[in-house]
């Protein structure tokens, strides 16, 4: 059931202070370069007496090779971009920790999971999948959602995703998956959509990645923010104890402030007005207080018990129902601490999925297996040395001892002269740890076989089955935004015969959705029917998700001569609820109300955008300059909201722009006048978010 709760917000944003073994590390390596008593230099320490003019043979002459002040700027500049990730460029992340509430000792030996309480300093990164580094956060894309924990035994590093599978079911196929949605090779577009040809072609021809296009045509490929996505590891791994006992487990993130996502053209739009909307969110969110926070779910399946389901545990395009094996929530991470420097710590940063501490260990999920090569191997080539744990983002809290030596850019003086296992020179250190006293060990499994490239099962041919259970799970308004975005997509497809390929496709999904995507990009009606699968996982519908206003942002539209105790009453209510708030008016500056009640400006109507809002707060009042011009403005604000169901407050001084007519039902909309309750009211439908009803 929908939750609208304002209530975990009543005592403002928390405030907290942190000082981590991961802090005070990464506190070595910070350089103030600016401040008094900060002369200019050369990068090797020499006072630097003028960098505006190169030094030249006369005043009117060519420059001098000489000026090694100059090339040396200049080359060190040249080289400032090193690739970006192949997948994934696009990212931001920050600081936080976990904080376990409960011990999982009976199934993993993980030190991070023994004691509850314990807290582990963690770093996370949230990525788009498809687009490069410069393009726009909110593209209609899987994101990344990569946890490295800097536990007492080294580091652990969690990469999710924001969905619960993935689109492939080997690694085998991952570079022609993602040549397929990347831009075509020939003329470089489009950027960061699948809306193109190549992907289509590919979805046709690949039918193992059904699920996973349903995933992404449906709300939960454009998320509100990522403080409100879910991460999934979605890998099967497997926890071991001390005992060696095995138990496979899938992990998921769940945000405490639920699952919330963008409607398709305010996604889009907003690509365009604010291409960083996620990573500003996230800086706002931090910078404030209110710390985004997921809790850590984990399903479980014991050793012997893996034949028991309709999927394989080993195929990473299906999920584990949460109704059939439970999400058992086992602790919190709470991001608190932006990066210093976005090259530094977010660019820099590296994960692996097989970057795993004693106690996690790999299954044979194909994917998984492939992945366990693929990351580090990536980062040597966009890192460029073999010391990426040297880079400090990256560094272990716990001491790493290893014989690797020299490669690029060597920060560490190794000052050993024994290099090298066995020896005695150096009494045979670095020593080994046998895995009773916590040395990693690979779980023992049997394994027997010919070698083969069958697949691992028969439900590996079963392409369509999750992929009806996730669209039997949505709502009647998720259903038509999935044929909506499908229909958006295809459109850009401009070769029928892969349309209909596709339309014959999701028959198989559902015969009802694949007709309306048909008539909607001009191809015939399917042929075949859907798979015989009723039933339906509600956690997979967004209704079904906590809504509260904490976060929510509201545009206050605004003018002098405000109705001065009525709005500083309003908008208090808003800030002790959490709400983020930006005040918009005609001009920047300060406007006052009726009672002399002053008001800071810190948006115009041409520097800000009404999908940018979750909700508005129509104040109106005396326009400065146009009473035309502050109208059509307002109007557009509220036209934009109206059409996108989101809620809307209309001060006693505002109501005049939005009355009811026989056409609309006004859902959603909170009128000041003559209502004592109004602040609350507005709160509550804030916390709604969406009202689908409206018309
Ligand atoms: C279930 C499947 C998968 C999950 C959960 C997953 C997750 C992730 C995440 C979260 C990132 C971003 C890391 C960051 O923020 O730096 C990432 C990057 C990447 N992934 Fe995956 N991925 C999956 C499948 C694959 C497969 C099958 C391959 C190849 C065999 C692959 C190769 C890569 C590569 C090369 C990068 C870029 C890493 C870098 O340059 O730093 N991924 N993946």
């Amino acid at each position: 059931m929908s939750e609208h709760d304002n209530d975990r917000s009543s005592g403002g944003y928390h405030h907290h202070h942190y000082n981590d073994a991961k802090h005070q590390q990464l506190s070595q390596y910070y350089k103030q370069n600016t401040g008094y008593n900060k002369p200019l230099t050369s990068d090797t320490g020499k006072k630097i007496s003028n960098d505006n003019w190169s030094l030249r043979a006369g005043q009117r002459g060519p420059t001098l090779f000489e000026d090694h002040h100059f090339y040396k700027k200049q080359s060190h500049f040249n080289r400032e971009r090193i690739p970006e990730k192949v997948v994934h460029a696009r990212g931001d992340g920050a600081y936080g920790e976990f904080e376990l509430y409960k011990s999982m000792r009976h199934v993993t030996r993980a030190h991070f999971l023994q004691e509850p309480g314990t807290k582990t300093p963690v770093f996370t990164r949230f990525s788009n999948f498809i687009g490069s580094k410069g393009s726009k956060d909110t593209a209609i894309d899987i994101r990344g959602f990569a946890t490295k924990f800097y536990t007492q035994e080294g580091n652990y590093d969690m990469l999710s995703l924001s969905f619960a599978i993935f689109s492939i079911m080997d690694a085998m196929k991952f570079p022609d998956f993602v040549h397929a949605v990347k831009p075509n090779p020939k003329t470089g577009v489009p950027q960061a959509t699948v809306a193109h040809e190549h992907a289509w072609d590919y979805v046709a021809n690949n039918q193992e990645i059904a699920h996973f296009i349903m995933w992404l045509m449906s709300e939960r490929g454009r998320p509100r923010s990522w403080r409100m996505m879910e991460g999934w590891p979605v890998n099967t791994f497997r926890f071991i104890n001390d005992r060696g006992q095995s138990t496979f487990v899938r992990f998921v993130w769940k945000p405490v402030l639920g699952v919330h996502s963008l409607m398709l053209d305010e996604a889009n739009i907003i690509g365009g007005v604010d291409p960083d909307f996620h990573r500003r969110d996230l800086h706002e969110a931090i910078e404030c207080g209110a710390y985004p926070e997921y809790e850590l779910g984990v399903q479980m399946i014991p050793e012997g018990e893996e034949y028991n389901y309709n999927f394989d545990i080993l195929d990473d395009t299906k999920l584990w129902p949460e109704d059939v094996i439970p999400v058992e929530i086992i602790g919190k991470m709470t991001l608190n601490r932006l990066v210093e420097n976005h090259f530094a710590e977010e660019e820099q940063s590296s994960f692996d999925p097989s970057t795993l501490v004693p106690g996690i260990n790999f299954t044979n999920d194909p994917v998984l297996q492939g992945r366990s090569f693929a990351y580090r191997d990536t980062d040597y080539h966009r890192l460029g040395t073999g010391n990426i744990n040297n880079i400090p983002v990256n560094q272990p809290i716990a001491e790493a001892n290893t014989n690797q030596q020299d490669s690029y850019v060597r920060h560490q003086i190794d000052v050993d002269d024994v290099n090298y296992k066995d020896n005695q020179l150096a009494g045979n250190t670095p020593y080994v740890t046998p895995p009773e006293q916590g040395g990693f060990s690979h779980y023992p499994e049997q394994v027997q076989g010919y070698k083969t490239r069958e697949r691992p099962g028969p439900s590996f041919y079963d392409f369509f089955s999750q992929a009806r259970l996730f669209w039997n799970s949505m709502t009647h308004v998720e259903k038509q935004h999935i044929i909506e975005t499908f229909i958006f997509h295809l459109s850009y497809v401009p070769t029928k015969g892969i349309r209909q390929q596709v339309v014959d496709m999701f028959a198989s999904v559902d015969q009802g959705m694949a007709a309306a995507i048909a008539d909607g990009t001009g191809v015939n009606p399917p042929e075949g029917s859907h798979v015989p699968v009723y039933d339906s996982s509600p956690g997979l519908s967004e209704a079904n998700t906590p809504h509260y206003a904490y976060t929510q942002k509201v545009g206050v539209l605004i003018n002098d001569g405000f109705h001065g105790e009525e709005v500083r009453h309003t908008l208090d209510t808003l800030k002790q609820n959490g709400v983020f708030m930006d005040v918009i008016s005609d001009h920047l500056g300060t406007i006052v109300g009726s009672d002399g009640t002053a008001i800071e400006v810190n948006k115009t109507f041409t520097s800000t955008y009404p999908v940018l809002y979750d909700s508005l707060y129509v104040v109106g009042g005396r326009p400065r300059h146009s009473e035309a011009s502050f109208r059509y403005d307002v109007m557009d604000f509220l036209h934009s909201a109206y059409k996108h169901y989101k809620p809307i407050g209309l001060a006693t001084t505002g109501q005049h722009f939005l009355r009811p007519t026989h056409e609309n039902n006004l859902s959603g909309v909170v009128f000041a006048a003559s209502n004592p309750d109004f602040a609350h009211d507005f709160v509550h439908a804030i916390a709604c978010q969406r009202f689908w009803d409206r018309t």
